[in-house]
Parts: C-alpha cells; sequence; structure tokens
C-alpha cells in the first residue's frame, strides 16, 4: 500500500518522487525515442539538446533530494506512462511516409510533455519555498523550471515553422 500522505510536505516528496521518474525516464527512454522518429534537423538538434538538459534535471533532483535529506526514490507517474502510451497509438495509426505529419505529431507530444513538467516546477518551487526549504532547493527547481519553459519555447518555434511549409501551403 502506498504511504499515506498527510501533510503538504509529505506530498511535496511525493511530487518531487514522481518528478525523478518523469525525468529519468525522458532522459533514458522517451526522448531518444523521439530523436529516431522525427525528420526535421531543427526538432533533432533541439530533443537533443534538451535530452542533456533532462540528465542534468534528474541531476538537481537527487541534489534536491540531498539538501532535503530526503530519500530520493523515483515514483512511477501514470501520466507520463499514459503519453507514451498514446504516442505509440497513434504511430501506429500514422502514415510513416508523411515526414510532416509525423514532425508535426511529434511536436504536439513534446509540447504536452514540456507543459506538464512546467506546471509541476511550478508548483514544486513554489511549495518549496512556502515550506522554507533551502534556498539551493529552490533555485534547483527553477532552474529546471527555466530549461521546460525554454524547450517548450523551441516547441512552439518548430510548429509555427511545420504549419507555415506544411500547412499554410500545402503542396
Ligand atoms: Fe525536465
Ligand atoms: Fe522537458
Amino acid at each position: 500500500m502506498a504511504t499515506p500522505i498527510e501533510e503538504p510536505r509529505q506530498l511535496f516528496l511525493h511530487q518531487l518522487r514522481t518528478m525523478l521518474w518523469v525525468e529519468l525516464t525522458l532522459a533514458e527512454e522517451v526522448l531518444p525515442e523521439l530523436y529516431d522518429h522525427v525528420h526535421a534537423v531543427d526538432l533533432k538538434w533541439a530533443l537533443e539538446r534538451h535530452r542533456g538538459e533532462t540528465e542534468q534535471h534528474v541531476e538537481n533532483l537527487r541534489r534536491v533530494f540531498e539538501l532535503l535529506e530526503e530519500p530520493g526514490d523515483p515514483e512511477p507517474s501514470p501520466a507520463l506512462a499514459g503519453m507514451k502510451k498514446e504516442h505509440d497509438q497513434v504511430m501506429k495509426a500514422l502514415d510513416l511516409e508523411r515526414h510532416d505529419v509525423v514532425d508535426l505529431f511529434h511536436v504536439d507530444v513534446i509540447a504536452r510533455t514540456e507543459h506538464m513538467e512546467i506546471a509541476a516546477y511550478e508548483g514544486l518551487a513554489r511549495t518549496a519555498q512556502a515550506l522554507g526549504a533551502d534556498e539551493d532547493v529552490v533555485l534547483l527547481l527553477r532552474e529546471n523550471l527555466g530549461q521546460e519553459e525554454h524547450a517548450l519555447e523551441q516547441a512552439e518555434h518548430a510548429l509555427a515553422k511545420l504549419l507555415a511549409e506544411k500547412v499554410e501551403s500545402p503542396r
């Protein structure tokens, strides 16, 4: 049975452990897989760069657990697992020869993932501050947040480019 969550600090730790699992899964499985699926060079570049940042997110979270003097055991996230499942399902239906449609789909997947991470880190950073956690805890969470925001901007930029090239002026 799951550990009961009664206090804000326990909820905060639970959410931190979930984000550790999310970041590990993104770095080790999801981002390398998305990299293999996309075609546009700028998208591949953005995914490779964000994979490196995501490895840093894992390190930052591990440091947060150290500063809090709490065990940092990753807690599986059914939300990310579900997003992965949905991705695999849509991939089966997609015409893989249509590189533009495949890329459009992946930009959407990337944006949804970043939105999820942004919401999580906004909440975590605010909660850490309210709980009076070490200043470095807040800074590390904000560092992750800033990179997620940047990754979302890049996805939005890639979407605008793909839409302009492929949708607004169809062949
Ligand atoms: Fe991340
Ligand atoms: Fe991210």
